[in-house]
């Protein structure tokens, strides 16, 4: 029978930042695709405002995506060209609620990620996760308005 230990946390190294980095990279590009596709199959007057804004929400996830891939180079690894998957559907509210789950677990992983870096001294990737958590908790912020909803606490990941 295996014995199941009391395992100490495993120390964070710049390796393990790199892979944690290259997981964000993934839901950045997923977060491009899903934006690409849902402010063009969104239909309807009063979503109009929300289709233009998601828009813009894609420009500025591939900011986040090219940051992150020079944070990854300068780390010495190889930023992922593989994209976590992405929902699609023909219903406005189903591409709105796709959008704020993965805005949710994004905000929840870059906050923990910018205690990762500044564990590891990594004091100017913090700084810019920093500035790029600002932008995604304001993607947050504008999907639950046009759900009509509070925003969610994304909480910070394990
Ligand atoms: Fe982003
Ligand atoms: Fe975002």
């Amino acid at each position: 029978m295996a014995t199941k230990q009391a395992s100490a946390p495993t120390p964070l190294t710049r390796e393990k930042l790199i892979d944690l980095l290259n997981e964000d990279l993934s839901r950045e590009y997923q977060a491009i695709i899903a934006y690409v596709n849902y402010s063009q199959v969104l239909k309807g007057a009063q979503y109009m405002n929300i289709a233009d804004e998601l828009a813009v929400h894609a420009t500025e996830e591939l900011a986040h995506a090219i940051a992150l891939a020079n944070h990854i180079d300068y780390l010495g690894g190889m930023p992922t060209v593989i994209p976590k998957p992405v929902k699609t559907s023909e219903k406005n509210e189903d591409m709105l609620r796709f959008d704020l789950e993965n805005e949710r677990v994004t905000i929840a992983n870059y906050r923990r990620r910018i205690k990762q870096c500044d564990e590891l001294n990594e004091f100017a990737i913090g700084e810019s996760i920093r500035e790029i958590l600002m932008q995604e908790q304001d993607h947050l912020i504008a999907l639950a308005t046009a759900l009509g909803i509070d925003p969610p606490n994304p909480g910070i990941a394990d």
